[in-house]
């Protein structure tokens, strides 16, 4: 067997503890998957106090990273420790101590990415990250390298298994977002501040990166269009059903015209459409390759031993050298494949889902179809249920489902409907997917 590779561990929280707990107690069947053993010789953590739930000498915790990025027996660094300040300084000196990384961190990667790829470059070291999109599903090394052949088309993904939570949960029981919100936190799938996730954020990151591979495409992250799962009513969940879809928050890429469009954005599914299968905390992606047409990858996309299992299988690539090989033709974060342009969110072509709340007046959907029809967009169908006639003359919600549309056009036209008098509240809409 070869000589063993030295591995520095910075964070040992969630992640952190599954990896090592990994390199500790399965050290055997990563040497022979390796070729050579996988030797974990520094932990480095913020407390290195803290009682921790592993077979690991409490005095060998430290918080002085230092003395990793002096060990002339440590080759590797696996950063799992979040955020983005102190990660990005701990990264890149990891990479000037002449080290190679491994990170779970797509906050830092979508932010810093090409600052990390270019040191590692200037240092002729070598990155890999595939537990930092979806966690345990391996759609970094789907894309790299299996699907390698192809030009992607198009990216599908349910990203953040906090909001499918949140969406299922709506979905399947009824509740509302609060409650739904409330019971992912009990469960452990939602942070106490969940913003980053319900936001869309999160999802922002994952796709920037994966866009990065599929298109060779830096945008960004303030450039990719984001709306969250917040502002979700039970009601259009309700809607959405009659219709025959199921919400989803989804984050999509995909290349038209030389042009790569991007969102993050809640979207209309139907209920039959393999993503909107996924339910709870799982995540999936949906690619399509030019060559291989529609590929699907699913699987948990956080917790502590799915996303473990990613950061050591990216650490075998490097130990057998498959990932400074991947590392170095794909050269990711270099301007290589900069041709395309993000597509400017207004020019992409959709159906819409909208909920106005109107009067319950003669003549109001004739008012809400003309504005429609002045930006060339058409009906697919609406629901209007009947009201009670005790409530009658009063307020009823109105649901329409458009033909494709330009979203700009439709965005104005949705701005110009609430402003008809008839119209009691803002309109809500989100895009279709069919
Ligand atoms: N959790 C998941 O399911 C998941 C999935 C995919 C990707 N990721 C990514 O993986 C990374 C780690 O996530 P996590 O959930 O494992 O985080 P976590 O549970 O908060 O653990 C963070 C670890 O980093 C250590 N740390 C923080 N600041 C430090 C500093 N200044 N110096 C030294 N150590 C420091 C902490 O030390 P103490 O223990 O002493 O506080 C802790 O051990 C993040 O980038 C996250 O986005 C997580």
């Amino acid at each position: 067997m070869s000589e063993p590779l030295g591995i520095a561990l910075i964070g040992c929280g969630t992640v952190g503890t599954g990896v090592a707990r990994l390199l500790l107690e399965q050290a055997e069947r990563l040497a022979a998957r390796a070729g050579r053993p996988l030797v974990l010789r520094h932990i480095i953590v913020r407390n290195p106090h803290k009682e921790r739930p592993l077979p690991w000498p409490q005095e060998r915790y430290t918080s002085d990273l230092s003395v990793a990025l002096k060990d002339p027996e440590v080759q590797l660094a696996v950063e799992v420790v979040g955020g983005v300040e102190w990660a990005r300084e701990a990264d890149l000196k990891v990479l000037a101590a002449g080290k190679d990384l491994v990170t779970a961190n797509k906050a830092l990667l979508a932010l810093h990415g090409a600052e990390v790829f270019d040191a590692a470059r200037k240092h002729h070291r070598s990155v890999a990250f595939e537990a930092s999109v979806a966690g345990g599903v391996p759609i970094i090394a789907a894309l790299t390298q299996s699907l390698a052949a192809n030009q992607i088309r198009s990216i599908q993904g349910i990203l953040n298994g906090t909001c499918n939570f949140i969406l299922t949960s709506m979905y399947e029981q009824g509740v509302s977002y609060a409650a739904a919100l409330a019971e992912a936190q009990r469960l452990g799938y939602a942070e106490a501040d969940p913003t980053l996730d319900v936001d869309g954020t999160d999802a922002a990151h994952k796709l920037a990166i994966l866009a990065q591979i599929a298109f060779g495409f830096t945008v960004p992250v303030e450039s990719i269009e984001r709306r969250g799962i917040a502002q979700i009513e039970d009601v259009d969940i309700k809607y959405a059903r009659e219709l025959g879809y199921q919400i989803k928050l989804l984050a999509e890429s995909w290349l038209h015209d030389n042009q790569v469009a991007m969102h993050v954005s809640p979207v209309l599914l139907r209920l039959l459409a393999p993503l909107a299968l996924v339910r709870g905390a799982y995540n999936a992606v949906h690619v399509v390759g030019d060559a291989v047409g529609d590929t699907l990858y699913y699987g948990k996309g956080a917790g502590q031993m799915p996303t473990a299992s990613s950061v050591v299988a990216d650490i075998i690539d490097m130990a057998v050298g498959r990932a400074q090989r991947t590392f170095n033709t794909l050269r990711l974060w270099s301007n290589n494949g900069a041709h395309f342009q993000l597509r400017p969110p207004g020019t992409v072509r959709s159906r819409f889902y909208l909920r106005v709340l109107v009067e319950d007046q003669p003549g109001v959907l004739a008012d809400v179809a003309q504005v429609l029809a002045r930006h060339h967009i058409s009906i697919a169908s609406v629901i209007q249920h009947e009201v009670p006639d005790e409530h009658e003359g009063e307020r009823v919600q109105m649901v329409i489902l458009t033909h494709t549309a330009l979203t700009g056009q439709f965005r104005a036209a949705a701005s110009e409907i609430n402003q008809l008098r008839c119209v009691m509240a803002p309109s809500v809409f989100y895009p279709v997917a069919d």
